[in-house]
């Protein structure tokens, strides 16, 4: 079985369904609430675990005795929890509203997040794959990177949410996952460059691959030296996107570490985050 080390944040996602999303200086009701696991790494270590690898999550919750939901999931569905660690404090919270075309907006508090170091990240000379995201100090990130390459476990990182990039970075970095707007952000390319500018620009600096999500148009995989190749979505009906872009790096990693090539891969994960979409709740049981 492949193994995946994932590094990155915890957090109990407050959920309001709401009937659409409220502007700015506007107060919405609604009667429908939850507090549910989240946190893209949490998400994603979810989604390499479901998509068959032995998954170990990497990071940091609070002492406020939230672990019986921010945890309760990644226990369940077998993924490694003990490299998480319990600080002093708040743990990472999301605050989201979706609306009832299953779109959201989200609003994250870091908590313990901000404490997630590198130096508890383990034995990487036995994992096929490191994941990552932005939800934690990108310095601990990237040192973890710097590990990882060292070792030989490829890199997938996912700049979620968005951040700029520099070129030492970039060269530690195997897999980068980003949608149209992070892309934007990495890329030293100008802002009004077509998408495969800013993708060929990261090439240059080092990126393996750069994985570019395109919601209901599926995804597009750019390499050096090679063509575009351009992955449909699957269709689905949209309960709530939260997590969607989660889902697809941990079945991408999943696929990545089993062998799986990355264009294959890719079209994995891609149907794999539409099944995700489908379910309200970044973490939530899907059905079968
Ligand atoms: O990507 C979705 C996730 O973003 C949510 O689970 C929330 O915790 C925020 O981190």
């Amino acid at each position: 079985m492949s193994k995946i080390v994932v590094f990155g944040s915890v957090n109990v996602d407050y959920v309001a369904q709401v009937e659409r999303l409220p502007g700015p200086g506007e107060t919405i009701k609604t009667d429908h609430y939850e507090a549910l696991p989240g946190g893209k790494g949490a998400n994603q270590a979810l989604a390499a675990a479901r998509n068959a690898a032995r998954t170990s999550m990497v990071g940091a919750i609070g002492s406020d005795g939230l672990e019986a939901v921010s945890l309760r999931q990644l226990s369940a569905d077998g993924v490694d929890v003990a490299a998480v660690k319990t600080r002093d404090g708040a743990s990472g919270l999301a605050m989201i509203a979706v609306d009832a075309k299953g779109e959201n907006q989200i609003v994250v508090v870091s908590g313990a997040n901000a404490s997630a170091a590198a130096s508890d990240v383990p034995l990487l000379a036995t994992s096929d794959a490191l994941v990552t995201q932005n939800e934690i100090s990108w310095s601990q990130t990237a040192a973890a990177h710097a590990a990882a390459k060292q070792t030989g476990s490829t890199v997938i990182h996912n700049a979620a949410p968005a951040h700029a990039l520099n070129g030492a970075e970039l060269a530690n970095i195997d897999i980068l996952v980003v949608n149209e707007h992070e892309l934007t952000m990495a890329a030293p390319a100008s802002a009004d460059a077509s998408d495969g500018e800013k993708a060929n620009s990261l090439l240059g600096l080092g990126v393996g691959a750069v994985v570019l999500t395109l919601g209901a148009e599926g995804a597009c995989l750019y390499r050096a030296g090679a063509d575009p190749i351009s992955v449909a979505a699957v269709p689905t009906a949209v309960v709530d996107t939260t997590g969607a872009g989660d889902a697809f790096v941990g079945a991408l990693a999943a696929a990545i570490a089993a062998g799986e090539d990355l264009a294959a891969g890719v079209a994995t994960a891609n149907a794999y985050a539409a099944r995700v979409c489908g379910v309200m709740g970044a973490q939530t049981t899907l059905p079968g």
